[in-house]
């Protein structure tokens, strides 16, 4: 019995990842509060209720399912309620996550695959973002997320706990067979709010700043397909269980595309116009921010294979117009 705790696995990356981890032969069960994440997403495995910082709760679930890993994605994300709620973050982000690891350390779970972002770098205009910049972050969601990182090298160092840490760019797409997808409320990423606009979900969207140092004056973001990313989470329990060791990969293709390129592709895909206006900046924006690593290509053998902008938007547009979750 291949057991992998997926915490978050009602949201969207998660349940992404409980497909792809039943695809390739392992039980992905889901534990997750329904806070942020939606019932109907968990299709690949069992569902355990529960909020990370629920010690008792988890104990229960570790020795119920025996797990051989975790895949810890359970965070709130949302950079602009964690500039104006920093100790939600705090406490959800960095203290569940320490109730979890100390439940995983305490019954010898000891494979930890962790969601991280580029978020925990900060602002790093125009360079190369590898893994070994600066981690600067500006906001509590960043930081939180850090500070988990210092959490799991502290257990490695102690516990013997093996970690592959994965730093996001900005992940979009869906699922190709409409089996899950994005759905945020409220929704605050750029592909599903132009998706929006274009079916009239919205009035428009609103571009944030179009006087950036960019060819056409708006940010320029590296795109991932939540597919492929979803797959380096796989290629990481693989490594940990080679007993490769620790090790943290950023998940960015290296290519950036700015929000009206997003634009223009969505409408070339969709056949329809955006409607939209153009807005002030938003607080907290970088300018530009790409992956400059291909560690995770050259050591996990990473093979991205729908990250070029015109599939993610395809299957995030199908996914737009066929999947829902109950609200
Ligand atoms: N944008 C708009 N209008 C909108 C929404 C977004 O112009 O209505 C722009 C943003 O200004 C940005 C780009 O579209 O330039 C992408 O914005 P998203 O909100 O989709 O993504 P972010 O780059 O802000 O955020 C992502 C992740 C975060 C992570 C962050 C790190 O979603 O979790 O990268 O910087 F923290």
């Amino acid at each position: 019995m291949s057991n992998v705790l997926v915490t978050g696995g009602a949201g969207y990356i998660g349940s992404h990842a409980c497909k792809a981890l039943k695809t390739s032969g392992f039980t992905p069960v889901t534990y997750d509060s329904l806070v942020t994440g939606w019932r109907d997403a968990v299709k690949f495995g069992p569902f355990e209720q529960g909020d990370l910082r629920d010690r008792a709760r988890l104990d229960e679930v570790f020795a119920q399912y025996q797990p051989i890993a975790v895949m810890h994605f359970a965070a709130l994300s949302q950079v602009g309620e964690a500039m104006n709620e920093p100790g939600l973050y705090w406490g959800n982000n960095a203290g569940g996550s320490l109730c979890l690891l100390e439940a995983a350390a305490a019954v010898g779970c000891l494979d930890f695959v962790f969601s991280s972002t580029c978020a925990t770098y900060g602002e790093h205009d125009n360079i190369v973002l590898d893994e070994d910049a600066p981690q600067l972050p500006l906001n509590a969601y960043g930081a939180s997320k850090r500070a988990v990182e210092d959490m799991l090298r502290d257990f490695g160092a102690a516990h013997g706990l093996r970690s592959v840490i994965f730093r996001y760019f900005n992940v979009a797409g869906a699922d190709p067979e409409a089996e899950v997808g994005e759905f945020h409320r409220p929704e605050t990423h750029l592909v599903p709010l132009v998706l929006d606009a274009i079916d009239g979900k919205r009035d428009a969207l609103t571009i944030f700043g179009t006087d950036y140092d960019t060819p056409d004056g708006t940010c320029i973001r590296d795109y991932v397909h939540v597919c492929d990313l979803v797959d380096a989470h796989v290629l990481g329990l693989k490594w940990l269980q080679d007993g490769k060791g620790s090790r943290v990969f950023n998940l960015g293709t290296g290519s950036g595309f700015s929000v009206r390129e997003v634009m223009q592709r969505a409408e070339e895909v969709t056949g329809t116009p955006v409607p939209c206006n153009e807005g002030p900046r938003r607080a907290g924006d970088c300018t530009k921010l790409v992956s400059g690593s291909v560690r995770a290509l050259n050591e996990l053998g990473w093979a991205p294979q729908r990250s070029d902008l015109q599939t993610m938007i395809a299957d995030a547009w199908k996914w737009h117009k066929l999947g829902q979750y109950e609200a």
